[in-house]
Parts: C-alpha cells; structure tokens; sequence
C-alpha cells in the first residue's frame, strides 16, 4: 500500500475538536498523511512523518470531502421549459416530477447510467467525494428497481423514494399507490437500497401514508429518511423525528414545535439550497435550527425540477448568504453534517482513520467558498486517498 502526504496546507479543516481550534479542527500550517485509503496523520507541517509520494499545496485550503446526503441522479429529460415558466411568476409545484417520470421510464438503462455517471462525476469537480442518490422516477416496480440498480453502480448510498409521488396510473387510487410501494414494489426494491424515503408534503403523501411507506421499509431493515415541510407546514419533520429518520430534508417551513423535535433528536435537519434558490422560495432559517441545537447538513438536491446544481460550493455560499450560517457553520454542514446525515463516521472529517477524501482548495481558507461565490476553487481531489482526475 502506497502512502502520501499533502505537504504546506495554510488552512486545514479537520472536524476534529480535538486536533484543532474550534469545531471544524483547524489547523494552520499543517500536513496530512495518507496511508492506502485512509487518513494516516494529520498535524503540524514540521512533524509530518515521511511518505512515498508529497504533494505540495503551497499554502492552500484542505478540507473534507464534501458529503453530499441527498440528490435524484436517475433521471431521463430536461425540464428547462417548467423552470423558465417559473422565472416567469409562475409557482413550483410536485406535479412536474410526472414529465421526469415519464422520460426515465422510455430511458434506456445505458442512457440513465450514462446520466448518474456523468452527475456524479460533475459533483467529484466540485470536490462531492461521498454522494447519496435516489430512485423516485420510475414509479413501477421494475422502473424503480432499475433506478436502484444503477444508482448502486456509481453513488455511495441508495434511498427507495417509490413514495416520490402518486404513480400518473394511480391518479385516482392513492390507497391503492401507497398499497403498491409498501407491498410488490418494496420487494422489488429491497435488495438495493439501504434507505427509504417519501415526499410528504400537501400534492404527494400525506402524514398517514408517509408512515405506512416508512414503517413498511423499516420493516424491512430500510432506515428512514423523509421530504418534509419544504412547500409548506405538514407532519413530515415530527413524523422524522418519531420515526427516529436519519434526516428530515428541506425543512423550510417549521413552527416551534418541529424545531423542538428536531433539536432533541438524532434526525439531522437536511437543507437544500439549490431547491430554494431555482423555484425562487423563501430559504430555510438555518440558524434558527442550530441555535436551538439541530444537527444541520447541507445538501444539493440535485434533480432536474427543483434544483439542478450539483454544485456543493454553490449551495454552501447561498447558505451563508441567505440563511444566515456563518461560513464556519456551512463548510461543516456539508462535510461532517452530510455524513451524520447519512450516519456515517468514515467521512465527512479529516482525522486518523477517516476515509482519505480531502478537497485543496485554490484559497488560503475554506472562507472563500462563501467569500467568493461561483468562482470554481476546487483545484485538486483526494477520493479513498487516490487522488481524483477532475
Ligand atoms: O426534493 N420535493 C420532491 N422532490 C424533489 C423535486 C423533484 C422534481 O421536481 O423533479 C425535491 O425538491
Ligand atoms: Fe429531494
């Protein structure tokens, strides 16, 4: 096994409390070592034990990989037409998922390989070195299951979302959708996913059909995670919490008691920017989670609706904008707080026996993803400590 060291970091962020200052770690003038796929050590430049290989970063920003805990690759089609339509006045609404729907059922399964291939690889630019993908445009049985499948082949973490919407031939049968997803459709999508999910918002699922899609995947050693209160007020995030969901995504419209439940739970408050941003909505109040002491990850969403960016920088400089996080708070958001997202400990952090997944930035400080929005930082990738082509 080969191992390296990453030599002259001006700013390295562990999110590791005990290596450095503060909650992410920091380290100034610092070195990492990598061993094979691992962290091996990581401290001050001087003591840096020695490697094979070194590379020099010349003063630059390492931090973690960022985690992204949540997106919909498998798709087919583009929705240009709905969000221009949007940018005009109009309002975003779930109803537009059916013209994915539709063009990922006529997809080829090299067709949609080709596509998460090419998003995941997108997202690896962007310094993505641990991603979650879903199912949720397919809607069959086999449709889903085949989304599964290929998500598997090139994401780190699958989620059955059959519950995404009530199936366009289920129109009038909701019961009947609901008895399908919980039923022959979880059958068949078991075997490759490691979560489940359901969008349980006014226009999909509501809070008692959302239970029956999570308790019937729990059942089957799936662990919940659930779309909740992104349009408006619902039962989602409360249900997250009973249900003791790994997260509770979008999380935009919270009333005291949701911020309550999430602040005494283990569920993580997933936000997506990028959703806020292209159907042009008012943006979650992150703070208000972190002051009442919720876990908050930020995550891209990336779907060809709501949010097509796969762009982690991007959604951590809108979050520091716009929802009011500190630039500090939103680099560990979509780091360490996508991987307890995903209840991870591998990732997410850069510390002895941590998976090697390190991002140098073209900065001297992880601030600048925030300070200099857009500008592409990313200028070289550390994936299971290979370093990434990008
Ligand atoms: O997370 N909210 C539900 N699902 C996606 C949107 C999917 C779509 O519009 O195609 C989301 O925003
Ligand atoms: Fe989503």
């Amino acid at each position: 096994m080969s191992s390296s060291v990453i030599t002259n970091i001006g700013s390295l962020v562990t999110n590791d409390p005990a290596l450095g200052e503060g909650p992410l770690g920091l380290l100034e003038d610092a070195a990492l070592v990598i061993d094979g796929e691992h962290v091996a050590w990581v401290g001050p430049g001087a003591g840096a034990p020695a490697a094979d290989e070194s590379y020099d970063a010349a003063g630059r920003a390492v931090l973690p990989g960022f985690v992204d805990s949540h997106s919909h690759l498998v798709f087919a089609g583009d929705r240009t037409r709905e969000f221009n339509a949007r940018m005009s006045g109009r309002a975003y609404t779930a109803g537009g998922i059916r013209t994915t729907v539709a063009a990922t059922r006529a997809a080829s399964d090299e067709e949609l390989h080709a596509n998460v291939a090419r998003y995941v690889a997108e997202a690896l630019r962007q310094g993505t070195t641990t991603i979650e993908t879903k199912s949720g445009y397919g809607l069959t049985p086999h449709d889903e299951a085949r989304a599964l499948r290929i998500a598997g082949a090139h994401a780190d973490e699958v989620t059955f979302l059959g519950a995404h919407i009530v199936a366009p031939e289920y129109a009038d049968d909701p019961a009947g959708y609901v008895d399908l997803v919980t039923g022959p459709m979880l059958d068949a999508c078991v075997p490759y996913a490691r979560w489940v999910d359901v969008f349980c918002e006014r226009g999909a699922f509501d809070g008692d059909q959302a239970r029956a899609v999570l308790t019937a995947g729990a059942a089957r050693g799936l662990v919940p995670r659930v779309h909740a209160n992104q349009l408006g007020h619902g039962p989602g995030v409360q249900l997250a919490v009973e249900l003791d969901a790994a997260s509770a995504d979008h999380c935009t419209h919270l009333t005291d008691a949701d911020v309550d439940a999430l602040a005494n739970s283990r569920t993580v408050a997933t936000l997506l920017p990028g959703a806020e941003f292209s159907t042009r909505a008012v943006y979650p109040d992150a703070r208000r989670l972190i002051d009442a002491g919720a876990t908050v990850a930020l995550s891209t969403d990336c779907n060809p609706g709501s949010s097509f960016t796969s762009s982690m920088p991007f959604c951590v400089a809108v979050a520091v904008r716009d929802m009011r996080m500190t630039p500090d708070e939103a680099v560990r958001a979509a780091t360490l707080g996508g991987a307890l997202a995903l209840r991870r400990d591998d990732v997410g952090r850069l510390a002895p026996g941590a998976r090697a997944d390190a991002v140098v930035l073209d900065a001297p400080s992880h601030v600048h993803l925030a300070y200099r929005p857009g500008v592409p930082l990313v200028s070289a990738v550390w994936r299971r400590g290979v370093r990434a082509s990008i």
